[in-house]
């Protein structure tokens, strides 16, 4: 039996989060630094996206890495001189903060060796990912914790088999900044049958104003596919491209789905994106907010008056 079209869907268990890119929108900040280790408010974007794994039920995490990703791996292994020196002092608060992050989910590391694109990225998870369905989180894309969309997308996936990816109704302006799809309705409001897919369009190019955004759900068969998918746009091996192949053969990996997200998202990777992230998340934390909110108010009201 064809993989995606098996009527009882094996269970998704497996998280890959690419996180090798080279990060060039935040030079210089990225230049020794990856740039998934920025801090949002006073965790790194990172953790955010393995939380979010985890709370869809997703504890084994294969992250993909590259040079200068040390940190990244650092981040979610245990500090025994950091947490002896706290526990010295008695700051259980601050100790629990550090554990925090190392005890999340059972982690796995692979690099990538040479950034050839997300598709690429995605291919090194094949030893480790074998031939279950499982979920891609981009490490630079924050979905807002308030607003789940990654469980919707596995719950989809089990629905209808095959693969889920995640899209956003984006300005036409905007389109060619995604991967676009050319989407059908079905029977639920926020689930779309997928007709095809298109990288980085140009506006008059794009089937639909519906831009792809960094979670999905693969099928396996998707890495035969990329096995042999050619360096598209940019010179790098295209996820998207990939995808387009499941999309033109259902026989091969099952249909595609596409959850549409009316949530809050940031791309952590943009440096105006990365500030709106920080602020909102500020304003609504309980212990910063209340403070940050009046300072804040404050502070773009005089900047108003002096325009
Ligand atoms: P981006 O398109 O944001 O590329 O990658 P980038 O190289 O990281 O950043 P810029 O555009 O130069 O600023 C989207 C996601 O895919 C990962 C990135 O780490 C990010 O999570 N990625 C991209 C890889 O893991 N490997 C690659 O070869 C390319």
């Amino acid at each position: 039996m064809v993989s995606g079209m098996s009527q009882s869907h094996p269970r998704i268990s497996k998280a890959v989060i690419p996180a090798a890119g080279l990060g060039t929108r935040f030079l210089p900040a990225t230049k020794a630094t990856p740039k998934e280790m920025l801090p949002v408010v006073d965790k790194p974007a990172i953790q955010y996206v393995v939380e979010e794994a985890v709370s869809a039920g997703l504890d084994d995490v294969l992250m993909v890495t590259g040079r200068n990703k040390r940190p990244l791996e650092d981040h979610f292994d245990r500090n025994y001189e950091l947490e002896s020196a706290l526990q010295k002092k008695g700051d259980a608060g601050r100790l629990a903060k550090v554990q925090e992050s190392s005890d999340l989910a059972t982690m796995h590391y692979v690099r990538q060796g040479d950034p050839k694109g997300l598709g690429h990225a995605v291919l090194c998870a094949a030893p480790h990912v074998g031939h279950e369905p499982f979920a891609v989180l981009l490490g630079d894309d924050l979905i807002d914790p308030r607003d789940p969309l990654l469980q919707r997308m596995i719950d989809v996936q089990q629905q209808h088999g095959g693969s889920v990816i995640a899209l956003m109704e984006v300005a036409p302006e905007q389109i060619h900044l995604y991967g676009s799809a050319a989407v059908e309705a079905t029977a639920d409001s926020d689930v779309v049958k997928i007709g095809g897919l298109v990288e980085k369009p140009a506006p008059e190019d794009a089937p639909s104003n519906y831009a792809i955004i960094g979670r999905y759900v693969l099928d396996p068969a998707v890495f035969d596919i990329l096995r042999k998918t050619e360096p598209g746009r940019g010179g790098e091996i295209q996820l998207t491209d990939a995808l387009q192949q499941l999309v033109a053969d259902e026989k091969v990996g099952g249909p595609v789905h596409g959850v549409v997200f009316k949530g809050r998202r940031y791309d952590t990777g943009d440096r105006g994106d990365y500030l709106r992230a920080i602020v909102r998340l500020a304003c609504e934390r309980e212990d910063l907010g209340p403070d940050f909110r009046t300072w804040l108010h404050r502070y773009v009201t005089e900047e108003m008056q002096q325009r």
